[in-house]
C-alpha cells in the first residue's frame, strides 16, 4: 500500500499540466470518481484495523497534495480562461479607443506655435482678478459699463472699486502682471480663459477663450502691428489672406482698431458666413495707451508698444466652420471625434 501511494505521488508530481486539456486529463485521472486516489481509498477496506489510521492519513495527504496541484494549475490558467494553450501572440490587440484634442486646445496650440516662430513668449495669469489688472491699470474709468454687473462677474463687491475682485473679463490682465514684472523688450501671448456675464446662446457664451499679444520696445509703430497681424493672419488661413483695419475704441489702446481677415470661405465673393461683406472679424487691437504704461511702471517716453486680442472660439469657428459656440462647451461626442487626426 505505502508503495502504490508513493508511486501515484510520483506520477502526479511529474505530471505537466501545460494546456487546459491537461488539465482536465489530470484532474479524471487523479481525482475523478473513477480516478488513481479515489481508487486507493476503496483499497483502504482491506487494510488491517490498525493500519487504517495510519493509511487514511498518508491518503488524506496525498488527496491534498493532488488537489492543491489541480487549484494552482487552474489559477496560473485564469489569465486566459484555461483555454488557450499558451499566450496567442498572433491575436489581433483589442482596439484602444483614442480621444482627440478639443478644437479650442487644437486652434490655442496653433496661434501660440504661429506667434512662437516670431519670438513671443506665452504668459499666464490668473482667472480670478483684482480690479486693479482687469480694469484700473488698463484705462477703465470707474464708471465703465464693463464693471456693471450685467457684463462682469463679481466675486467680491467692496464697497469701493479698487476692492473688487472678478472672474477676468479679458486676459489682458495677464498683460498688466507682465509689464509690471519684466523690463522691456516685452513679446508676449497670453492665452486664457475669460469670464462675462452674457445670456448663453449660439453666438455669445459666459465663458469663451482669448489669447492676447503684447509687444513693447523702443520705436514700435502701428506698422508694426499691422506686419504681426498680417503675418499671423496669412499664417492661421493661408498666404492669400488679407487684412483690413478700422478705427476702433479700448480704454487702453490709441489709436484701436478691429482686424477683418478677408472672408476664407467665399474667396470674398460674399457668403452668409461674411454676411456678403467679404471680410470678417477676428480681433481687436491698437497702440497701448501711454497710461497704461505708466500705470506698469514703464517709461511711455522712451518705449511704445501695441497689444491685440482675440477669441480661439471665433477662429476655431472660421478654420472649423462651427456655427453655434455652445457646441464647444457640450462635450458631444459626435462633434468632438470630428476633431481626430486623420478622420
Ligand atoms: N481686451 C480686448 C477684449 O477683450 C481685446 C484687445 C486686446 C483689444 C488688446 C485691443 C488690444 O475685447
Amino acid at each position: 500500500m505505502k508503495e502504490k501511494i508513493n508511486k501515484i505521488r510520483e506520477e502526479l508530481e511529474e505530471f505537466k499540466i501545460t494546456s487546459g486539456e491537461k488539465l482536465e486529463e489530470y484532474r479524471i485521472k487523479f481525482l475523478g470518481s473513477k480516478g488513481k486516489v479515489k481508487a486507493l481509498f476503496s483499497d483502504l477496506k482491506s487494510i488491517p484495523a490498525e493500519n487504517k489510521k495510519e493509511f487514511g492519513q498518508l491518503l488524506n495527504g496525498l488527496r491534498q497534495l493532488a488537489q492543491d496541484k489541480l487549484d494552482s494549475a487552474k489559477e496560473s490558467m485564469s489569465g486566459n480562461n484555461g483555454k488557450n494553450d499558451q499566450l496567442d501572440l498572433s491575436r489581433p490587440g483589442d482596439q484602444i479607443p483614442i480621444g482627440s484634442r478639443h478644437p479650442l486646445s487644437l486652434v490655442r496650440s496653433e496661434i501660440i506655435e504661429i506667434f512662437n516662430r516670431i519670438g513671443y513668449t506665452v504668459s499666464e495669469g490668473p482667472e480670478i482678478e483684482d480690479d486693479w489688472h482687469n480694469f484700473s491699470a488698463l484705462n477703465f474709468p470707474p464708471e465703465h459699463p464693463a464693471r456693471d454687473m450685467q457684463d462682469t462677474f463679481f466675486i467680491a463687491k467692496g464697497d469701493k472699486v479698487e476692492e473688487q475682485i472678478s472672474l477676468r473679463t479679458h486676459t489682458s490682465s495677464v498683460q498688466v502682471r507682465v509689464m509690471e514684472n519684466e523690463k522691456p523688450p516685452i513679446r508676449t501671448i497670453s492665452p486664457g480663459r475669460v469670464y462675462r456675464n452674457e445670456a448663453i446662446s449660439a453666438r455669445a457664451h459666459c465663458f469663451f477663450h482669448q489669447v492676447e499679444g503684447l509687444y513693447i520696445d523702443k520705436d514700435v509703430s502701428f506698422a508694426d502691428l499691422k506686419q504681426t497681424l498680417l503675418y499671423f493672419a496669412k499664417e492661421m488661413f493661408g498666404e492669400n489672406t488679407q487684412i483690413r483695419l478700422r478705427p476702433s475704441y479700448f480704454p487702453f489702446t490709441e489709436p484701436s482698431a478691429e482686424v477683418d481677415v478677408s472672408c476664407t470661405i467665399c474667396n470674398s465673393e460674399g457668403c452668409n458666413v461674411c454676411k456678403y461683406t467679404g471680410w470678417l472679424e477676428i480681433l481687436g487691437c491698437g497702440m497701448v495707451d501711454p497710461n497704461v504704461l505708466e500705470s506698469s511702471g514703464i517709461d511711455s517716453k522712451t518705449y511704445s508698444g501695441f497689444a491685440f486680442g482675440m477669441g480661439i472660439e471665433r477662429i476655431a469657428q472660421l478654420k472649423y466652420r462651427v456655427n453655434d459656440l455652445r457646441l464647444y462647451s457640450e462635450n458631444d461626442i459626435r462633434f468632438l471625434k470630428q476633431f481626430t487626426p486623420g478622420m
